[in-house]
Protein backbone atom coordinates (compact mmCIF):
# COMPACT_ATOMS: atom_id res chain seq x y z
CA UNK A 1 0.00 0.00 0.00
CA UNK A 2 0.90 3.58 -0.49
CA UNK A 3 2.84 5.04 2.18
CA UNK A 4 0.93 8.79 1.55
CA UNK A 5 -2.42 7.59 2.33
CA UNK A 6 -5.24 9.80 3.89
CA UNK A 7 -7.76 6.81 4.61
CA UNK A 8 -5.06 5.55 7.98
CA UNK A 9 -6.57 8.98 9.52
CA UNK A 10 -10.29 8.29 11.52
CA UNK A 11 -12.48 11.60 10.82
CA UNK A 12 -12.99 14.47 13.37
CA UNK A 13 -15.56 13.60 16.11
CA UNK A 14 -17.75 15.91 17.27
CA UNK A 15 -20.25 16.45 20.09
CA UNK A 16 -23.94 15.65 18.88
CA UNK A 17 -25.14 19.10 19.92
CA UNK A 18 -27.56 20.83 18.58
CA UNK A 19 -28.20 24.37 20.64
CA UNK A 20 -25.16 25.75 20.26
CA UNK A 21 -24.89 28.91 22.09
CA UNK A 22 -21.66 30.15 21.37
CA UNK A 23 -21.65 30.85 18.15
CA UNK A 24 -23.82 33.91 18.86
CA UNK A 25 -21.21 35.44 21.64
CA UNK A 26 -18.68 38.20 21.11
CA UNK A 27 -15.79 38.48 23.16
CA UNK A 28 -16.02 41.14 25.12
CA UNK A 29 -13.61 40.26 28.54
CA UNK A 30 -10.34 39.51 28.39
CA UNK A 31 -10.70 35.96 30.16
CA UNK A 32 -7.60 35.21 33.55
CA UNK A 33 -4.27 34.35 32.26
CA UNK A 34 -1.78 31.86 32.83
CA UNK A 35 1.54 31.80 31.86
CA UNK A 36 2.84 28.20 31.55
CA UNK A 37 6.08 29.14 29.62
CA UNK A 38 8.02 28.26 32.71
CA UNK A 39 6.99 24.96 32.51
CA UNK A 40 5.15 23.45 29.37
CA UNK A 41 7.36 25.82 27.33
CA UNK A 42 10.34 24.39 29.06
CA UNK A 43 9.54 21.27 29.16
CA UNK A 44 9.77 21.51 25.24
CA UNK A 45 13.08 23.27 24.84
CA UNK A 46 16.14 20.96 23.20
CA UNK A 47 18.06 22.76 25.87
CA UNK A 48 16.16 23.63 29.32
CA UNK A 49 15.96 26.92 31.07
CA UNK A 50 18.91 27.65 33.31
CA UNK A 51 17.93 28.73 36.89
CA UNK A 52 18.88 32.27 35.85
CA UNK A 53 16.78 32.12 32.21
CA UNK A 54 14.21 30.64 34.84
CA UNK A 55 14.22 33.91 36.70
CA UNK A 56 14.32 36.73 34.06
CA UNK A 57 11.15 34.92 32.29
CA UNK A 58 9.43 35.05 35.50
CA UNK A 59 10.21 38.62 36.00
CA UNK A 60 9.28 39.83 32.80
CA UNK A 61 5.72 37.58 32.82
CA UNK A 62 5.28 39.74 36.03
CA UNK A 63 6.55 42.33 33.88
CA UNK A 64 3.84 42.10 31.67
CA UNK A 65 1.24 41.56 34.13
CA UNK A 66 0.25 37.72 34.67
CA UNK A 67 -1.23 37.31 37.31
CA UNK A 68 -1.11 33.16 37.38
CA UNK A 69 2.54 31.79 36.46
CA UNK A 70 3.08 28.12 36.57
CA UNK A 71 6.64 27.87 37.48
CA UNK A 72 7.45 24.44 37.00
CA UNK A 73 7.18 20.44 37.90
CA UNK A 74 8.97 20.29 41.32
CA UNK A 75 8.54 16.69 41.17
CA UNK A 76 10.37 15.42 38.55
CA UNK A 77 12.72 18.27 37.96
CA UNK A 78 15.59 19.23 40.81
CA UNK A 79 15.95 22.68 38.60
CA UNK A 80 12.29 23.96 38.94
CA UNK A 81 12.06 22.45 42.52
CA UNK A 82 14.83 25.03 42.93
CA UNK A 83 13.29 27.62 41.26
CA UNK A 84 10.34 26.97 43.06
CA UNK A 85 12.29 27.30 46.48
CA UNK A 86 14.40 30.48 45.28
CA UNK A 87 10.93 32.41 44.49
CA UNK A 88 9.50 31.69 47.94
CA UNK A 89 12.36 32.10 50.09
CA UNK A 90 14.04 35.05 47.90
CA UNK A 91 10.33 36.35 48.30
CA UNK A 92 10.59 37.16 45.17
CA UNK A 93 6.88 36.33 44.51
CA UNK A 94 4.61 39.65 44.13
CA UNK A 95 1.79 39.99 46.65
CA UNK A 96 -0.53 40.05 43.49
CA UNK A 97 1.00 37.08 42.09
CA UNK A 98 0.21 33.78 42.34
CA UNK A 99 2.37 30.78 41.19
CA UNK A 100 1.38 27.22 39.82
CA UNK A 101 2.76 23.72 40.00
CA UNK A 102 2.08 20.56 37.88
CA UNK A 103 2.40 17.31 39.80
CA UNK A 104 1.36 13.59 38.23
CA UNK A 105 -1.89 11.91 40.42
CA UNK A 106 0.92 9.86 42.02
CA UNK A 107 1.62 10.47 46.08
CA UNK A 108 5.08 10.38 45.89
CA UNK A 109 5.16 13.12 43.47
CA UNK A 110 2.72 15.19 45.33
CA UNK A 111 4.52 14.98 48.55
CA UNK A 112 7.65 16.28 46.80
CA UNK A 113 5.42 19.21 45.24
CA UNK A 114 4.38 20.33 48.70
CA UNK A 115 7.59 20.23 50.26
CA UNK A 116 9.21 22.82 47.15
CA UNK A 117 5.93 24.97 48.21
CA UNK A 118 6.75 24.94 51.74
CA UNK A 119 7.00 28.76 52.95
CA UNK A 120 4.71 30.00 50.04
CA UNK A 121 1.85 32.69 50.71
CA UNK A 122 -0.25 31.47 48.14
CA UNK A 123 0.01 28.46 45.18
CA UNK A 124 -2.21 26.97 42.99
CA UNK A 125 -1.37 23.08 43.10
CA UNK A 126 -1.72 21.04 39.65
CA UNK A 127 -2.86 18.00 39.34
CA UNK A 128 -3.12 15.34 36.05
CA UNK A 129 -3.68 12.46 34.61
CA UNK A 130 -4.38 11.67 31.01
CA UNK A 131 -8.18 10.38 30.24
CA UNK A 132 -7.84 9.84 26.38
CA UNK A 133 -9.08 6.10 24.76
CA UNK A 134 -5.90 5.88 23.08
CA UNK A 135 -4.01 6.68 26.48
CA UNK A 136 -6.15 4.17 28.56
CA UNK A 137 -6.26 1.16 26.16
CA UNK A 138 -2.25 1.85 24.52
CA UNK A 139 -0.60 3.29 27.25
CA UNK A 140 -1.77 2.59 30.74
CA UNK A 141 -4.09 -0.48 29.54
CA UNK A 142 -6.45 0.67 31.75
CA UNK A 143 -10.53 0.52 32.29
CA UNK A 144 -12.09 3.75 32.16
CA UNK A 145 -12.76 3.44 36.65
CA UNK A 146 -9.28 2.72 36.65
CA UNK A 147 -8.16 5.77 35.28
CA UNK A 148 -10.96 7.33 37.37
CA UNK A 149 -9.47 5.97 39.86
CA UNK A 150 -6.54 7.42 39.72
CA UNK A 151 -7.77 11.16 39.46
CA UNK A 152 -9.86 10.61 42.68
CA UNK A 153 -6.65 9.31 44.26
CA UNK A 154 -4.61 12.28 43.02
CA UNK A 155 -7.40 15.02 44.03
CA UNK A 156 -7.63 13.12 47.83
CA UNK A 157 -3.73 13.35 47.78
CA UNK A 158 -3.23 16.81 46.71
CA UNK A 159 -6.07 18.09 49.32
CA UNK A 160 -4.54 16.24 51.78
CA UNK A 161 -1.29 17.57 51.51
CA UNK A 162 -2.67 21.23 51.35
CA UNK A 163 -4.46 20.10 54.58
CA UNK A 164 -0.79 19.42 56.13
CA UNK A 165 0.39 23.40 55.12
CA UNK A 166 -2.14 25.60 56.16
CA UNK A 167 -0.18 28.43 56.25
CA UNK A 168 -0.57 28.56 52.53
CA UNK A 169 -3.70 29.76 50.86
CA UNK A 170 -4.30 26.92 47.99
CA UNK A 171 -6.34 26.63 44.84
CA UNK A 172 -6.22 23.43 43.28
CA UNK A 173 -6.34 22.68 39.27
CA UNK A 174 -7.27 19.38 37.70
CA UNK A 175 -6.23 18.57 34.25
CA UNK A 176 -8.00 15.35 32.67
CA UNK A 177 -5.06 15.52 30.13
CA UNK A 178 -5.80 14.81 26.72
CA UNK A 179 -9.25 15.92 27.21
CA UNK A 180 -10.20 16.47 23.44
CA UNK A 181 -9.60 12.62 22.67
CA UNK A 182 -11.46 12.15 25.95
CA UNK A 183 -15.41 10.42 25.51
CA UNK A 184 -17.07 14.16 26.70
CA UNK A 185 -19.36 12.56 29.05
CA UNK A 186 -16.74 10.01 30.69
CA UNK A 187 -14.33 13.82 30.62
CA UNK A 188 -17.19 15.19 32.82
CA UNK A 189 -17.47 11.77 34.77
CA UNK A 190 -13.91 12.00 36.05
CA UNK A 191 -13.95 15.59 36.98
CA UNK A 192 -17.44 15.07 38.43
CA UNK A 193 -15.05 12.62 40.69
CA UNK A 194 -12.58 15.05 41.60
CA UNK A 195 -15.13 17.78 42.58
CA UNK A 196 -16.67 15.45 45.05
CA UNK A 197 -13.46 15.01 46.56
CA UNK A 198 -12.36 19.09 46.57
CA UNK A 199 -15.73 19.78 47.82
CA UNK A 200 -15.71 23.52 45.72
CA UNK A 201 -18.01 26.43 46.83
CA UNK A 202 -18.14 29.88 44.90
CA UNK A 203 -15.70 31.24 47.24
CA UNK A 204 -13.38 28.11 47.60
CA UNK A 205 -13.52 28.07 44.21
CA UNK A 206 -11.52 25.43 41.84
CA UNK A 207 -9.88 24.93 37.93
CA UNK A 208 -10.45 22.31 35.62
CA UNK A 209 -8.03 22.56 33.04
CA UNK A 210 -9.28 21.44 29.69
CA UNK A 211 -6.68 20.55 27.36
CA UNK A 212 -6.28 19.88 23.76
CA UNK A 213 -2.88 18.06 24.57
CA UNK A 214 -3.21 17.35 21.13
CA UNK A 215 -4.92 19.38 18.80
CA UNK A 216 -7.16 16.78 16.67
CA UNK A 217 -9.91 18.79 15.23
CA UNK A 218 -11.40 22.18 13.91
CA UNK A 219 -11.65 24.88 17.22
CA UNK A 220 -15.74 25.19 16.66
CA UNK A 221 -15.86 20.98 17.56
CA UNK A 222 -13.51 22.50 20.35
CA UNK A 223 -15.72 24.81 21.43
CA UNK A 224 -18.99 22.65 21.41
CA UNK A 225 -16.65 20.08 23.90
CA UNK A 226 -16.84 23.44 26.49
CA UNK A 227 -19.68 24.17 26.33
CA UNK A 228 -21.29 20.87 26.48
CA UNK A 229 -18.85 20.41 29.49
CA UNK A 230 -19.54 23.61 30.94
CA UNK A 231 -23.34 22.36 30.43
CA UNK A 232 -22.95 19.45 32.42
CA UNK A 233 -20.66 19.72 34.60
CA UNK A 234 -21.84 20.04 38.27
CA UNK A 235 -21.75 22.68 40.56
CA UNK A 236 -20.74 25.20 37.77
CA UNK A 237 -20.46 28.06 40.08
CA UNK A 238 -17.77 26.70 41.79
CA UNK A 239 -15.55 26.28 39.26
CA UNK A 240 -13.03 28.13 36.77
CA UNK A 241 -13.09 26.30 33.51
CA UNK A 242 -9.73 27.01 32.16
CA UNK A 243 -8.44 25.85 27.90
CA UNK A 244 -5.15 25.04 27.44
CA UNK A 245 -4.40 24.35 23.90
CA UNK A 246 -1.90 23.65 21.53
CA UNK A 247 -0.94 24.20 18.04
CA UNK A 248 -1.00 21.07 16.30
CA UNK A 249 -3.21 21.93 13.30
CA UNK A 250 -2.29 25.80 13.53
CA UNK A 251 -5.41 26.47 15.43
CA UNK A 252 -4.56 27.09 18.99
CA UNK A 253 -5.61 30.75 19.42
CA UNK A 254 -8.38 30.02 17.57
CA UNK A 255 -8.95 27.17 19.67
CA UNK A 256 -9.10 28.94 22.99
CA UNK A 257 -11.16 32.11 21.58
CA UNK A 258 -14.01 29.84 20.49
CA UNK A 259 -13.58 27.97 23.91
CA UNK A 260 -14.12 31.49 25.63
CA UNK A 261 -17.02 31.73 23.81
CA UNK A 262 -18.45 28.95 24.69
CA UNK A 263 -17.92 29.01 28.59
CA UNK A 264 -14.19 29.54 29.82
CA UNK A 265 -13.17 31.69 32.22
CA UNK A 266 -9.55 31.45 32.14
CA UNK A 267 -6.74 30.13 29.21
CA UNK A 268 -3.28 28.65 30.05
CA UNK A 269 -0.61 29.35 27.02
CA UNK A 270 2.65 30.70 26.50
CA UNK A 271 4.79 34.04 25.21
CA UNK A 272 4.69 33.63 21.30
CA UNK A 273 3.64 30.14 21.17
CA UNK A 274 6.37 28.10 22.47
CA UNK A 275 5.24 24.87 23.56
CA UNK A 276 5.40 21.37 22.63
CA UNK A 277 5.52 20.28 19.07
CA UNK A 278 4.01 23.04 17.52
CA UNK A 279 3.43 24.49 20.50
CA UNK A 280 1.40 25.96 23.34
CA UNK A 281 -1.32 28.58 22.70
CA UNK A 282 0.69 32.06 21.91
CA UNK A 283 -1.13 34.44 24.42
CA UNK A 284 0.45 37.61 22.62
CA UNK A 285 -1.63 36.45 19.60
CA UNK A 286 -4.93 36.03 21.63
CA UNK A 287 -4.31 39.15 23.86
CA UNK A 288 -3.39 41.72 21.32
CA UNK A 289 -6.63 40.20 19.61
CA UNK A 290 -8.12 41.66 22.10
CA UNK A 291 -6.05 44.61 22.12
CA UNK A 292 -7.16 45.34 18.43
CA UNK A 293 -10.98 44.74 19.21
CA UNK A 294 -10.85 47.68 22.01
CA UNK A 295 -11.01 44.96 25.07
CA UNK A 296 -8.45 45.82 27.41
CA UNK A 297 -6.53 42.40 27.19
CA UNK A 298 -5.04 43.08 30.92
CA UNK A 299 -1.49 42.31 29.78
CA UNK A 300 1.28 44.71 29.11
CA UNK A 301 2.77 44.02 25.50
CA UNK A 302 3.76 47.81 24.98
CA UNK A 303 7.50 46.15 25.50
CA UNK A 304 7.55 43.99 22.78
CA UNK A 305 11.21 44.15 21.84
CA UNK A 306 12.16 43.06 25.71
CA UNK A 307 9.38 40.42 25.65
CA UNK A 308 11.58 39.14 22.34
CA UNK A 309 14.56 39.26 23.48
CA UNK A 310 14.14 37.57 26.69
CA UNK A 311 11.88 34.94 24.83
CA UNK A 312 14.38 34.22 22.24
CA UNK A 313 17.47 34.08 25.13
CA UNK A 314 15.46 31.43 26.92
CA UNK A 315 14.04 29.22 24.67
CA UNK A 316 16.87 29.29 21.95
CA UNK A 317 14.40 29.91 19.26
CA UNK A 318 14.03 32.51 16.69
CA UNK A 319 10.79 34.48 16.57
CA UNK A 320 9.48 33.99 13.25
CA UNK A 321 9.63 37.58 11.54
CA UNK A 322 5.73 37.01 10.17
CA UNK A 323 4.34 36.14 13.54
CA UNK A 324 1.26 37.89 14.64
CA UNK A 325 1.91 41.42 16.37
CA UNK A 326 5.89 40.50 17.17
CA UNK A 327 7.95 39.39 14.08
CA UNK A 328 10.07 41.79 12.40
CA UNK A 329 8.43 41.94 9.59
CA UNK A 330 4.41 42.32 10.65
CA UNK A 331 4.05 45.92 10.66
CA UNK A 332 5.81 46.44 7.35
CA UNK A 333 4.76 46.69 3.72
CA UNK A 334 6.80 46.19 0.61
CA UNK A 335 4.20 46.53 -2.39
CA UNK A 336 3.58 49.66 -3.86
CA UNK A 337 -0.47 50.35 -3.20
CA UNK A 338 -0.20 49.12 0.57
CA UNK A 339 2.43 51.80 1.02
CA UNK A 340 0.43 54.32 -0.50
CA UNK A 341 -3.09 53.75 1.11
CA UNK A 342 -0.79 53.70 4.52
CA UNK A 343 0.37 56.58 3.83
CA UNK A 344 -2.57 58.22 3.22
CA UNK A 345 -4.34 56.94 5.78
CA UNK A 346 -1.15 58.11 8.46
CA UNK A 347 -1.25 61.62 7.24
CA UNK A 348 -5.02 62.05 8.35
CA UNK A 349 -4.71 60.24 11.68
CA UNK A 350 -4.05 62.20 14.54
CA UNK A 351 -3.21 60.90 18.11
CA UNK A 352 -6.32 60.36 20.11
CA UNK A 353 -8.58 59.26 16.98
CA UNK A 354 -10.39 55.76 16.32
CA UNK A 355 -7.21 53.88 14.72
CA UNK A 356 -8.51 53.01 10.76
CA UNK A 357 -5.14 52.27 9.03
CA UNK A 358 -5.23 50.33 6.18
CA UNK A 359 -3.52 47.66 6.12
CA UNK A 360 -2.03 48.10 9.91
CA UNK A 361 -4.55 46.12 11.99
CA UNK A 362 -3.02 48.23 15.22
CA UNK A 363 -1.16 51.40 15.51
CA UNK A 364 2.62 49.34 15.62
CA UNK A 365 3.59 52.17 18.28
CA UNK A 366 1.28 50.65 20.99
CA UNK A 367 4.61 47.84 20.57
CA UNK A 368 7.21 50.02 20.56
CA UNK A 369 7.15 50.00 17.11
CA UNK A 370 7.80 53.06 15.08
CA UNK A 371 6.08 54.07 11.80
CA UNK A 372 9.30 54.20 10.11
CA UNK A 373 9.41 50.38 10.05
CA UNK A 374 6.13 50.35 7.84
CA UNK A 375 7.16 51.14 4.66
CA UNK A 376 9.67 48.95 3.47
CA UNK A 377 11.12 49.33 0.04
CA UNK A 378 11.79 46.71 -2.80
CA UNK A 379 11.17 45.99 -6.15
CA UNK A 380 7.72 45.90 -5.77
CA UNK A 381 7.75 48.84 -3.96
CA UNK A 382 5.77 51.94 -5.25
CA UNK A 383 6.72 56.19 -5.20
CA UNK A 384 4.30 57.03 -2.18
CA UNK A 385 6.37 54.03 -0.20
CA UNK A 386 9.95 55.87 -0.96
CA UNK A 387 8.63 59.14 -0.46
CA UNK A 388 7.36 58.48 3.24
CA UNK A 389 10.36 57.21 3.68
CA UNK A 390 12.51 60.01 3.00
CA UNK A 391 10.00 62.82 4.07
CA UNK A 392 10.55 60.45 7.99
CA UNK A 393 14.29 59.86 7.86
CA UNK A 394 15.22 63.44 5.91
CA UNK A 395 12.86 65.69 6.13
CA UNK A 396 12.59 65.40 1.98
CA UNK A 397 8.95 66.29 1.31
CA UNK A 398 9.17 65.19 -2.78
CA UNK A 399 6.41 66.88 -4.95
CA UNK A 400 4.51 63.89 -6.58
CA UNK A 401 6.08 65.13 -9.91
CA UNK A 402 9.57 63.64 -8.37
CA UNK A 403 8.14 60.54 -6.84
CA UNK A 404 7.21 59.63 -10.39
CA UNK A 405 10.21 60.20 -11.58
CA UNK A 406 12.42 59.08 -8.83
CA UNK A 407 10.24 56.04 -7.89
CA UNK A 408 11.94 54.09 -10.99
CA UNK A 409 15.32 54.86 -10.05
CA UNK A 410 14.97 53.06 -6.44
CA UNK A 411 13.09 50.21 -8.17
CA UNK A 412 15.98 49.67 -10.28
CA UNK A 413 18.45 49.86 -7.61
CA UNK A 414 16.68 47.13 -6.11
CA UNK A 415 15.77 44.55 -8.89
CA UNK A 416 19.54 44.99 -9.67
CA UNK A 417 21.08 44.04 -6.18
CA UNK A 418 18.10 41.59 -5.94
CA UNK A 419 17.38 42.81 -2.23
CA UNK A 420 15.66 45.47 0.04
CA UNK A 421 16.89 49.01 -0.46
CA UNK A 422 17.16 50.05 3.16
CA UNK A 423 16.77 53.92 3.95
CA UNK A 424 20.39 55.23 3.90
CA UNK A 425 20.49 53.24 0.37
CA UNK A 426 17.30 55.76 -0.75
CA UNK A 427 18.97 58.69 0.40
CA UNK A 428 22.06 58.41 -1.47
CA UNK A 429 20.00 57.30 -4.39
CA UNK A 430 17.84 60.45 -4.08
CA UNK A 431 21.21 62.54 -3.61
CA UNK A 432 23.41 61.20 -6.50
CA UNK A 433 20.86 61.63 -8.69
CA UNK A 434 18.91 64.68 -7.71
CA UNK A 435 21.06 66.56 -5.63
CA UNK A 436 25.03 66.56 -6.02
CA UNK A 437 24.79 66.37 -10.13
CA UNK A 438 25.97 69.26 -10.55
CA UNK A 439 30.02 68.37 -9.64
CA UNK A 440 31.30 69.64 -12.48
CA UNK A 441 29.23 73.03 -12.82
CA UNK A 442 29.44 74.98 -10.03
CA UNK A 443 28.21 78.82 -9.37
CA UNK A 444 31.34 80.78 -8.10
CA UNK A 445 29.07 83.63 -6.79
CA UNK A 446 26.57 86.20 -8.27
CA UNK A 447 24.38 89.43 -8.40
CA UNK A 448 20.80 90.41 -8.82
CA UNK A 449 19.93 93.77 -9.88
CA UNK A 450 16.78 95.03 -11.10
CA UNK A 451 15.86 97.97 -13.24
CA UNK A 452 12.73 99.47 -14.84
CA UNK A 453 10.99 95.56 -13.30
CA UNK A 454 13.22 93.89 -15.41
CA UNK A 455 15.81 91.87 -13.42
CA UNK A 456 19.26 91.15 -14.25
CA UNK A 457 21.35 88.44 -13.20
CA UNK A 458 25.02 88.34 -13.72
CA UNK A 459 27.60 85.31 -12.26
CA UNK A 460 30.48 83.08 -12.78
CA UNK A 461 30.04 79.89 -13.57
CA UNK A 462 32.65 77.29 -13.12
CA UNK A 463 31.67 74.08 -15.90
CA UNK A 464 34.43 70.93 -16.13
CA UNK A 465 36.84 73.23 -14.74
CA UNK A 466 36.59 76.40 -16.91
CA UNK A 467 35.33 79.70 -15.43
CA UNK A 468 32.23 80.84 -17.74
CA UNK A 469 30.23 84.15 -16.91
CA UNK A 470 26.50 84.49 -17.27
CA UNK A 471 24.28 87.15 -17.72
CA UNK A 472 20.80 87.10 -18.34
CA UNK A 473 17.67 89.13 -17.86
CA UNK A 474 14.03 88.52 -16.77
CA UNK A 475 10.84 89.04 -14.72
CA UNK A 476 12.31 87.58 -11.41
CA UNK A 477 15.37 86.41 -10.23
CA UNK A 478 14.69 82.72 -11.66
CA UNK A 479 13.58 83.97 -15.16
CA UNK A 480 16.59 86.04 -15.42
CA UNK A 481 19.25 82.76 -14.28
CA UNK A 482 17.36 80.61 -17.11
CA UNK A 483 17.79 83.02 -19.29
CA UNK A 484 21.38 83.29 -18.88
CA UNK A 485 21.67 79.41 -18.79
CA UNK A 486 19.90 79.41 -21.81
CA UNK A 487 22.22 82.10 -23.45
CA UNK A 488 25.47 79.89 -22.35
CA UNK A 489 24.09 76.17 -23.37
CA UNK A 490 22.39 77.40 -26.68
CA UNK A 491 19.25 75.41 -25.73
CA UNK A 492 15.65 76.55 -24.61
CA UNK A 493 15.15 76.06 -20.80
CA UNK A 494 11.61 76.07 -19.23
CA UNK A 495 10.42 75.68 -16.15
CA UNK A 496 7.67 72.95 -15.58
CA UNK A 497 7.65 72.34 -12.03
CA UNK A 498 8.76 74.04 -8.57
CA UNK A 499 8.41 73.67 -5.00
CA UNK A 500 10.18 74.45 -1.85
CA UNK A 501 10.16 73.82 1.95
CA UNK A 502 12.34 74.25 4.43
CA UNK A 503 13.93 71.14 6.52
CA UNK A 504 13.00 72.43 10.07
CA UNK A 505 11.23 74.55 12.37
CA UNK A 506 14.29 76.71 13.64
CA UNK A 507 15.50 80.22 11.76
CA UNK A 508 18.56 78.61 11.42
CA UNK A 509 17.12 75.41 8.68
CA UNK A 510 17.91 74.54 5.65
CA UNK A 511 15.84 74.91 2.20
CA UNK A 512 14.82 72.48 -0.09
CA UNK A 513 14.16 73.34 -3.62
CA UNK A 514 12.78 70.84 -6.71
CA UNK A 515 12.47 71.73 -9.90
CA UNK A 516 11.77 70.23 -13.42
CA UNK A 517 12.90 71.65 -16.45
CA UNK A 518 12.43 71.04 -20.05
CA UNK A 519 16.02 71.75 -21.90
CA UNK A 520 14.76 71.34 -25.52
CA UNK A 521 11.43 69.81 -24.82
CA UNK A 522 13.51 67.16 -22.71
CA UNK A 523 11.86 66.74 -19.37
CA UNK A 524 14.59 66.69 -16.81
CA UNK A 525 14.48 66.82 -12.24
CA UNK A 526 16.77 68.48 -9.66
CA UNK A 527 16.80 69.42 -6.33
CA UNK A 528 18.70 72.14 -4.18
CA UNK A 529 19.37 72.42 -0.86
CA UNK A 530 20.94 75.64 0.77
CA UNK A 531 20.27 78.23 3.51
CA UNK A 532 18.31 80.15 1.64
CA UNK A 533 15.10 79.21 -0.78
CA UNK A 534 16.80 81.01 -3.80
CA UNK A 535 20.12 79.33 -3.33
CA UNK A 536 18.74 75.69 -2.91
CA UNK A 537 16.92 76.93 -6.06
CA UNK A 538 19.37 77.81 -8.37
CA UNK A 539 21.45 74.27 -6.83
CA UNK A 540 18.76 72.83 -8.01
CA UNK A 541 18.33 74.03 -11.54
CA UNK A 542 21.92 73.49 -11.71
CA UNK A 543 21.58 70.10 -11.17
CA UNK A 544 18.67 69.69 -14.15
CA UNK A 545 20.68 71.11 -16.25
CA UNK A 546 24.01 69.18 -15.43
CA UNK A 547 21.63 66.35 -15.75
CA UNK A 548 20.40 66.77 -19.37
CA UNK A 549 24.43 67.97 -20.13
O1 LIG B 1 -0.95 19.70 27.17
C1 LIG B 1 -1.33 19.22 28.24
O2 LIG B 1 -2.28 18.43 28.32
C2 LIG B 1 -0.63 19.62 29.44
C3 LIG B 1 -1.24 19.22 30.71
C4 LIG B 1 -0.27 18.74 31.67
C5 LIG B 1 -2.10 20.33 31.22
O3 LIG B 1 0.34 20.33 29.36
ZN1 LIG C 1 0.40 21.33 27.34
Amino acid sequence: MKQYNHRKYTKITTVDKKDRRWPNKTLDTAPQWCSVDLRDGNQALIDPMTPSQKLEMFEMLVAVGFKQIEVGFPAASQTDFDFVRKLITEDRIPDDVTIQVLTQARKKLIDRTYESLQGAKRAIVHVYNSTSKVQREQVFKLSKDEIKQIAIDGATWVKEGAAAQPETQWQFQYSPESFTGTEINYAVDVCNAVIDVWQPTPDNNIILNLPATVEVAMPNVYADQIEWFCDHIQKRDALIISLHTHNDRGCGVAASELGVLAGADRVEGTLLGNGERTGNMDIVTMAMNLYSAGIDPTLDFSIMDRIINVVEKCTQLKVHPRHPYAGELVFAAFSGSHQDAINKCLAMYEDGDTWEVAYLPIDPRDLGRNYQEVIRINSQSGKGGVAYVLEQEYGIKMPRWLQVDFSPVVQREAENTKAEVDVEQIADLFNTTYLHANANMKLNGYQVSRADGVDKFDAMLSHNDQQVSLSGQGRGVLEAFISALSQYLAKELVIIEYNEHTLGRDDGSEAMAYVQLSIDSKRVCGAGRSRDILGATLGAILNCVARAV
